[in-house]
């Protein structure tokens, strides 16, 4: 069933150094590296990040992932000449990212302006244990006679965010000539990194460093001899102030190269094998197998499982999922609502405990939140709708340039994006329902529901006899300043009525918050559907005047409206950015008839451009709950496309982490219509045309389940023998070991 987990990049193109940089990442939830080429190429945006750490260059600026030294370039030079894709002739190329086991490898045939012909292969990954070791490999053959080579690489703090500076070099140093050391300082002096190097070099070879212009390297230059294979092994160890083990204290440096020689002792191979079979347990435990007539819907799911490993932060409760992982400098590294209802039912269903942590991370940051809804002139805790490490809100106050209006358009989510504080109770509830943790209830999840709960309550005003939500922006941020949001409205009755649900289970005394919560409940003004089943996204919506989106929806992605319209102008009309009311029904199903599911879908996709990456995915789930199985899977692809398509530059400034995220979500709660937010698990099977079967590994209260669906056949399996009740298509089953239920999707 398995096919080989590779990526591979179509034949080498400079346009393409970007995407395959972001897609090719290598990482381990801890550090993030781009997979950008070795060689130096004028675009090409390295990239190494480390989760949580963050930082603001100046007061202009806003907080960012720090762009850490890079440790993977290396100037290679073949008889002098330097080696670059762009000269000489390429006679063969191959490059792909190995996602079963995180190694980045590549393997062509130079040859150089002077004729002389050489096979170059280099390989990478980063390591999932230590997480602080990140290994490179350089093997060197010359094809026809013998030649010369030199290699140049070490540490190179030139690196930048797009040009911000963040860190201090404070010492370099060359240690027993052969292993280099950088230590550096954000220029705050509040953290540090300390990054460490060795080089294994063949014997022969010969060796010089020089440490300038922030750049600490060794220059390493051998002879080949025609038909010999020279490899070149690189070690490095990425350390920083969030380590557990790391500073203050002077030994902290020397830990780190003890720590990088006790493992450089090992080869590349060696290291590699270790590496994998940490990868094979996480394929083992979570890959989804999908059989379908299209190979790259199981492509799609790899990559997705892919780079889930490398954005979660497993190691650190202190630090969250980035919209782009750590591939890329996009979104500044920031924490979105992307995380709680993306991202975050992916590990809730596969490793429950790092679900846990990224709810301990908005914990963590509970009085920043209280602190902005006071400042806001509200209870309870009002969450940033972009987050770094402090939890402060971080979201830049300007977004580009309008071209057609001159004007820097304000970013007004932070504002009014209010919607991400229900979100937070929504992942909450969720992660309660999937596993029964009371302790974390009682430590966490209580605080959490309560004081999401306040914020509503004081956040709705009383007008028209209810009580209504004003001047808000729901998930489509192309609509502004709307009042009664229908997402944001029953977004947050679901808050207040969740965490009254869970406040009095657990005998929580507060009789004034239950009164204040019932009042909220009764009187929070609730948008119906109409005679056709269609709900307004807010009080205005259904009386703006529609626009013709053919032309915006067939370069959806890129904002091109925004060209041709203000934000202003926008506003006023009927235009989407991405699901809003659609979203609403993927969370909530249990609330909306499938009729009321099916026509909002039907009256607000044509007004959606999908400009947004987390929209697609969510019409795909709908689409497949309703029953539109052919046009669920057109949206669906759409949404495996988003990074995985041909567009050269869609994913240059990093994977959309979100977006990757729901490439699973769509496969498990479209098609097989998984929900469990009521506590139960329900499925409603619905494969696509062209799907035989799909499997699919879940951990469910302690359980592990195995769900495997055939056109004719459901099945679970589970590991231990507690009795559990699930449902399908509605119908109630319990079952101890497994549960097979035949017939069409329809009939079980
Ligand atoms: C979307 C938001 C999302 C953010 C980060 C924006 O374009 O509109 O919903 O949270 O990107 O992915």
């Amino acid at each position: 069933m398995i096919q080989t987990q590779i990526l591979q990049e179509a034949p080498f193109s400079p346009h393409r150094l970007n995407k395959y940089a972001s897609l090719h990442t290598c990482g381990n939830g801890r550090t993030g590296i781009r997979g950008c080429h070795e060689e130096a190429y004028t675009d090409q945006q390295r990239g190494m990040f480390v989760a949580g750490f963050y930082h603001r260059a100046n007061a202009t600026e806003v907080t960012e992932l720090v762009n850490l030294p890079d440790i993977t370039g290396m100037r290679i030079e073949l008889d002098g000449e330097s080696f670059s894709l762009l000269s000489g002739t390429l006679m063969s190329y191959q490059r792909e990212l190995r996602t079963m086991n995180g190694e980045l490898y590549r393997e062509l045939v130079w040859q150089s302006p002077a004729g002389q012909q050489f096979k170059i292969e280099t390989r990478r990954f980063v390591a999932l244990a230590p997480l602080a070791l990140v290994a490179c490999r350089l093997t060197v053959t010359a094809l026809g006679s013998d030649a010369h080579l030199c290699v140049s690489t070490g540490i190179d703090a030139t690196q930048t965010n797009s040009g911000r500076q963040h860190l201090n070099e404070c010492s370099v140093r060359v240690f027993d000539h052969n292993v280099l050391q950088g230590c550096y300082q954000t220029t705050d002096g509040q953290q540090q990194a300390i990054i460490t190097s060795r080089c294994v070099i063949p014997s022969g070879a010969s060796s010089s460093f020089s440490a300038k212009n922030r750049q600490l390297l060794q220059h390493i230059s051998l002879p080949l001899q025609a038909g010999e294979a020279v490899t070149l092994e690189k070690f490095s160890w990425i350390a920083t102030s969030l380590d557990a083990d790391a500073g203050p204290d002077n030994t902290w440096a020397q830990r780190c190269l003890e720590a990088l020689s006790a493992v450089a002792q090992q080869s590349y191979g060696h290291l590699l094998m270790e590496h994998t079979g940490h990868w094979q347990h996480y394929w083992r435990a979570s890959r989804v197998g999908v059989e379908s007539d299209d190979p790259q819907d199981q492509r799609a799911l790899d990559f997705a499982l892919y780079h889930l490993k490398l954005m979660i932060p497993a190691h650190d409760a202190r630090a969250s999922v980035a919209a782009k992982g750590l591939t890329g400098e996009g979104y500044k590294g920031h924490v979105f609502w992307d995380t709680e209802i993306f991202i975050l039912p992916f590990a809730l269903l596969n490793a429950p405990e790092q679900a846990r942590q990224l709810l301990e991370y908005r914990f963590r940051h509970l009085s920043p939140a209280q602190d902005k809804a006071r400042r806001n002139g509200y209870e309870g805790a009002l969450f940033p709708w972009e987050s770094a490490f402090s939890g402060e809100e971080e979201t830049p106050e300007f977004a580009a340039i309008n071209i057609r209006t001159g004007q820097r358009q304000r970013v007004a989510s932070a504002l009014a994006e209010h919607h991400l504080v229900a979100d937070v109770a929504y992942a909450t509830a969720g992660y309660f329902q999937a596993t029964q943790d009371g302790e974390f209830m009682q430590q966490t999840g209580l605080a959490l529901l309560k004081e999401t709960a306040l914020f509503w309550m004081s956040r709705a005003v009383r007008r028209h006899h209810r009580l209504e939500i004003l001047n808000v922006i729901g998930p489509d941020e192309y609509t502004e300043h709307i009042d009664n949001n229908a997402f944001t409205n029953y977004m947050a009755h679901y808050n207040v009525q969740t965490a009254c649900e869970y406040l009095r289970q657990s005998g929580h005394q507060d009789e004034a918050f239950f009164r204040r919560a019932e009042d909220f409940l009764t009187q929070l003004y609730l948008p119906q559907p109409d005679q056709q089943g269609v709900i307004a996204q807010d009080d205005t919506f259904l009386s703006k005047p529609q626009c013709d989106l053919t032309a915006y929806k067939t370069q959806q992605g890129t904002q091109a409206i925004l060209l041709d319209y203000s934000r202003a102008e926008i506003n006023e009309m009927q235009v989407l950015k991405q699901a809003d009311v659609v979203m609403l029904m993927h969370l909530l199903p249990a609330q909306f008839t499938p009729h009321c599911q099916a026509a909002n879908l039907r009256f607000y996709e044509p007004r959606t451009i999908h400009d947004s990456s987390l929209s697609k995915s969510v019409h795909a789930i709908v689409a497949a709950r309703t029953g539109q199985a052919a046009q669920a899977l057109q949206f669906y692809r759409e949404a495996c496309r988003i990074d995985l398509g041909d567009e050269p530059h869609s994913s240059d400034d990093g994977i959309h982490a979100a977006a990757t995220s729901a490439v699973w979500m769509g496969a498990l709660m479209g098609f097989t219509g998984l929900d469990y937010q009521s506590g139960e698990l329900h499925f409603r099977p619905a494969l696509p045309q062209g799907w035989r079967q799909l499997q699919f590994p879940l951990c469910w209260r302690g359980s592990r389940l195995k769900v495997t669906i055939e056109a004719q056949q459901f099945t679970l399996r589970k590991t231990d023998a507690r009795p559990l009740t699930v449902r399908v298509n509605g119908l109630s089953h319990t079952f101890t070991e497994s549960l097979i239920l035949k017939g069409s999707h329809d009939e079980i």
